[in-house]
């Protein structure tokens, strides 16, 4: 198969070299002139373990190539993706669908032979119904389909969940569409993975759906984790005492300081939307939109209150800025919300993540950033963990007391235990585990 992927960010670029691997011809396409330069170069614009070594293994084997003109490989393709991005639109919330609706145009005016176009960015439903639109009035006599694939991957595991994913999701009621997508996926069907056909709005559907699930399980577990804390109960202990059953799960029950990324975010504000759009009403989506946007800030309080609710000229260290681990990206970061809330409250921040700074300045350019954990704690006040890269799980607990000014952490992601912390002569918050109540 010939494929075109429009887009090359972490789905486009990952989702190319994986269809790539699998023997597919892919070329990626982006506006971005810098970007694309870079990777013709060799050089990976983001962090993703492993996608380094499989775009150059690709690139070698000529099974793709990186372009800034979809002219020539939207011509050739069996199947154009559009995998470009779909932010809030700023002010409503509703999804920004201007770079779609482009893509679309510019695919039109290119569509050489049948060609099946196909919408992996998530998009709200009905958006494949326009880019159809789209298509043929640019180019009345194009043969072709427009489908819905949407695109489950994790950052920091972007390359494992694309080849082996819990499912794939393909959304046409078109046989030649389907015809085209099931070859292209055809080598996932050895690991196993299952692919279900349904038509376009319900595969629209299903990823909004699946996020804004993922999301509510992460927010409910966080305020049961806010009461646990009142009320002297364990968090860890209560997401695995109702994680163990089957019906439940233990994945997406881990209290923290609330979602962030490129995802949650975005999409559970515009589903929210999309209900609105269509008179229905998702009270349960709305509420755990509103109570993960309090949270985040609400743990710049939290800090303050370790420190006596002063943080006038105290020095905060703040570990792991990405909004997870094994990634670069800092859109929507429980960090940012965290720093600017301490900042407000008049302290000093220095910050270490190992993959994000870069990105980071660009969001919070008047902290200071430090080379690695123990320079970011030397002389602090207190060491707050926000994102839990696996480096951050063993730290010289003795060595951060010695150099530390104040010895208090702030574990915003529970990787420590309270006993051990405290046997040491820290003094230790986290989320939902309050020893002294613990009885
Ligand atoms: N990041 C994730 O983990 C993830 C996971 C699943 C789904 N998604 C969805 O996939 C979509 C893409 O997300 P992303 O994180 O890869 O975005 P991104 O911002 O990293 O990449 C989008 C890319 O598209 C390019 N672009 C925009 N308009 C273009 C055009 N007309 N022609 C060519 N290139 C164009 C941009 O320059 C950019 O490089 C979004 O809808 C997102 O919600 C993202």
């Amino acid at each position: 198969m010939r494929i075109a992927m429009i887009g090359t960010g972490y789905v486009g670029l990952v989702s190319g070299a994986c269809f790539a691997d699998f023997g597919h011809q892919v070329t990626c396409v982006d506006k971005d002139a810098v970007k694309i330069a870079a990777l013709c170069r060799g050089e990976i614009p983001i962090f993703e373990p492993g996608l380094d070594a499989l775009v150059a293994t690709n690139v070698k084997a000529s099974r793709l190539d990186f372009t800034t003109d979809l002219t020539g490989p939207v011509a050739e393709a069996d199947a154009v993706f559009i995998a470009v991005g779909t932010p809030s639109r700023r002010g409503d919330g509703h999804a920004d669908l201007s770079y779609v609706y482009a893509a679309a145009r510019e695919i039109a005016a290119a569509i050489r032979g049948f060609t099946v176009v196909i919408t992996k960015s998530t998009v709200p439903v009905g958006t494949g119904d326009e880019v159809e639109r789209l298509i043929f009035e640019a180019n009345p006599s194009a043969d072709a389909v427009v489908a819905s694939n949407p695109e489950f991957l994790r950052e920091g595991a972007a390359i494992r969940d694309f080849k082996f994913p819990d499912r794939i999701v393909i959304g046409t009621s078109d046989e030649r569409g389907r015809k085209v997508l099931g070859d292209i996926y055809r080598p996932l069907s050895l690991n196993q993975a299952p692919l279900m056909f349904t038509v376009r709005r319900t595969a629209e559907l299903i990823k909004y759906a699946a996020n804004a699930f993922l999301a509510t399980k992460i927010t409910f577990i966080n305020e049961i984790a806010d009461l646990s804390e009142k009320v002297g109960a364990d968090i860890q202990e209560v997401a695995r005492g109702i994680g163990l059953d089957n019906r439940i799960g233990t994945k997406f029950l881990h209290a923290g300081p609330g979602y962030g990324g490129s995802c949650f975010p975005k999409d559970t504000r515009a589903l929210v939307k999309i209900a609105e759009d269509h008179d229905a009403q998702l009270r349960v989506v709305e509420s755990v939109v509103a109570v993960n946007d309090n949270r985040k800030r609400a743990m710049a309080r939290k800090v303050a209150h370790a420190l006596g609710d002063n943080l006038r000229n105290k020095t905060i260290a703040v570990l792991g800025l990405a909004f997870k681990p094994d990634t670069d990206d800092m859109r929507e970061a429980p960090s940012i919300p965290l720093i600017t809330g301490l900042c407000d409250m008049g302290a000093k921040v220095r910050a270490f993540d190992p993959a994000s700074m870069k990105e980071a300045r660009r969001e919070l350019p008047d902290i200071d950033y430090c080379d690695d954990a123990y320079s970011c704690a030397d002389g602090a006040d207190a060491l707050v963990i926000v994102t839990e890269w696996v480096q951050f799980r063993a730290l010289d607990l003795p060595r951060l007391k010695r150099i530390m000014k104040q010895p208090i952490v702030v574990d915003l992601r529970n990787i420590y235990r309270a006993e051990d912390m405290q046997d040491l002569g820290f003094v230790y918050e986290s989320i939902g585990r309050n020893k002294s109540k613990n009885v």
